[in-house]
């Protein structure tokens, strides 16, 4: 597998096991990133309901900011030497997020839809927080930005259940 790129100028992580595992730690949140971008897209379609504007709008500012996190996750693996993977097959095939059904939904439905992939993203963040602690400060920072982020954005959208 191609997934380390071999070069002297590489960070110095302890090759070729820490390097690996920092990828995959920051592939893995990737995926979920990107998942949550494109179910974000399809309820942004399909709320209805009279918190259809605010939601409607809400839905795009998160999926901006799931992009550029997700951007900032795939660019610190290529500069540790890792190819991340954010094709459309890699995202099917690994990401562990339920697709939301496909119709028009009701805004409680909605919130309540997003608020659980949000919370679970969050979490499974969370852990690849802590095991990047153990491998590399500086991909773990990149992991606490993402989890920072995450429950900020969680805690606003829990909110409106309220
Ligand atoms: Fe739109």
């Amino acid at each position: 597998m191609a997934s380390t790129i071999r070069s002297a100028q590489l960070p110095p992580l302890h090759e070729p096991h820490e390097r690996e595992e920092v990828g995959r730690q920051l592939q893995a949140l990737l995926v979920e990133l990107i998942d949550l971008s494109l179910l974000g897209k399809q309820l942004h379609w399909t709320v209805a309901g009279a918190l259809f504007r605010p939601l409607h709008l809400q839905l795009d500012e998160l999926i901006d900011s799931w992009r550029e996190l997700a951007d900032t996750v795939a660019e610190r693996a290529v500069a540790i030497g890792f190819i991340p993977d954010g094709q459309s097959a890699t995202v099917a095939a690994d990401s562990p997020l339920r697709p939301v059904e496909r119709g028009q939904l009701e805004d409680r439905v909605v919130a309540r839809e997003l608020t659980a992939r949000l919370a679970e993203v969050a979490e499974h963040a969370r852990n690849h927080m802590d095991r990047l602690g153990e491998l590399d400060a500086a991909s773990q920072d990149v992991a606490t930005e993402v989890v920072r982020a995450l429950e900020e954005q969680l805690w606003m959208v829990r909110s409106q259940l309220a």
